[in-house]
C-alpha cells in the first residue's frame, strides 16, 4: 500500500514537471518574439488568441489582403468597431506588431 501511494506521487511529480516545461518553452518564446506578446496585451479581446477573430475579423492571413504600411494605418487609425492605438501604442511597437501581421499569408 505504501509503495504504490509513494508510485502515484512520483508519477505526480514526473507529470508537473512535463506541465512546467513546457509552459517555459512557451514563455520563452513570447519575451524573444514581441509582436505576439504585444499582440496579447492590446488585440487578443477581439482578434482572438488564434487570431481566429470574435469581436474583431480573423486576420490568421491578413497579410494576403493588407501590406505592412496598410495594418500600421489601421491600427493607429483604428475604426469599424476597432478602437486606434495610436497613443497605446510605441512607434517600434506598432512597426513590429505590423510587420509580424503582415507577413501571416
Ligand atoms: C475592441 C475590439 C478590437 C481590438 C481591441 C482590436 N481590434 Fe482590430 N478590429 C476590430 C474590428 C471590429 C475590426 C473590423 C473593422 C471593420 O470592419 O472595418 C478590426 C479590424 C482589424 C484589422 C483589419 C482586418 C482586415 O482584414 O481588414 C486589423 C489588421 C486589426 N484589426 C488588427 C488589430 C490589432 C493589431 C490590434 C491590437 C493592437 C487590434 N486589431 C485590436 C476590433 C478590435
Amino acid at each position: 500500500m505504501k509503495l504504490r501511494l509513494l508510485g502515484v506521487i512520483i508519477l505526480a511529480l514526473a507529470l508537473s514537471a512535463c506541465g512546467n516545461n513546457k509552459q517555459n518553452e512557451t514563455q520563452t518564446t513570447a519575451v524573444k518574439a514581441d509582436a505576439p506578446k504585444i499582440y496579447q496585451n492590446f488585440c487578443i479581446s477581439c482578434h482572438g488568441n488564434q487570431l481566429q477573430g470574435g469581436q474583431g475579423p480573423n486576420i490568421q492571413k491578413v497579410g494576403e489582403r493588407l501590406d505592412e504600411a496598410q495594418i500600421i494605418k489601421r491600427i493607429q487609425k483604428g475604426g469599424g468597431g476597432m478602437p486606434p492605438f495610436q497613443v497605446a501604442l510605441k512607434e517600434e511597437e506598432l512597426k513590429a506588431l505590423a510587420s509580424w501581421l503582415a507577413g501571416l499569408k
